[in-house]
């Protein structure tokens, strides 16, 4: 992103993130002591909250853009409670990540997927990011989205990885909130 869509997007973060996490409300059955991982985090605003809320054992903020891991660094060690141990500040591409295979009990997806294409509205790569999120996930993991383009082959990726809906919540413009599990593997692995 630009500077000018950078500062956009993170100034009204906080404001977006608490809103996100309210409408979830119920619906993010994450264990204190859980493994987290945040993509395409932008400033950490959602990042925070998570870490507030969940108390996970293991939090992965993460984000394509060093510049964003930095602001998100800056934000998260200027709260008082600073970054507690089990905090990870990385870049990583939801192409690629790198993570071994069933690494987090959840991982965060917030108006990143539709960014992962070269080209803006390609779509193309998406399949990849989310069978990389599969792959990362614990079986019985799960997946939070908000996205606002092309959902219907959003769900269609997810649906053919075998990924389970558990709550979907319609917004404007065909934005979606969004919670998919991973299945616990039929073999009980
Ligand atoms: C619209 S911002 C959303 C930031 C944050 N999640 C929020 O809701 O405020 C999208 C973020 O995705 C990041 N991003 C773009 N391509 C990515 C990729 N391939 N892998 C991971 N993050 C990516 C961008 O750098 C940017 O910070």
């Amino acid at each position: 992103m630009n500077r000018l869509s950078r500062w956009m997007v993170n100034r009204g973060a906080g404001r977006r993130a608490r809103r996100l996490l309210a409408r979830l409300e119920g619906h993010l059955p994450i264990r204190p002591g859980s493994a987290i991982l945040e993509l395409g985090a932008g400033r950490g605003a959602l990042s925070a909250l998570l870490l507030e809320r969940f108390r996970p054992r293991r939090a992965v903020v993460t984000d394509y853009d060093p510049r964003q891991v930095e602001a998100a660094r800056a934000f998260l060690g200027s709260r008082p409670a600073g970054i507690p141990e089990g905090v990870e500040l990385r870049t990583a591409d939801a192409l690629q990540l790198p993570f071994p295979d069933r690494a987090f009990d959840a991982v965060f997806a917030i108006a990143m997927l539709h960014h992962v294409d070269a080209s803006p509205r390609e779509y193309r790569q998406r399949p990849t990011a989310l069978a990389e999120i599969r792959r990362v996930l614990a079986p019985g993991g799960l997946l939070v989205y908000s996205d606002f383009s092309k959902v219907p082959e959003l769900r269609q990726s997810l649906h053919g990885l075998g990924m389970v809906r558990e709550y979907s919540r319609p917004g404007w413009f065909g934005r979606e909130l969004a919670v998919y599990r991973r299945p616990f593997d039929p073999a009980g692995g």
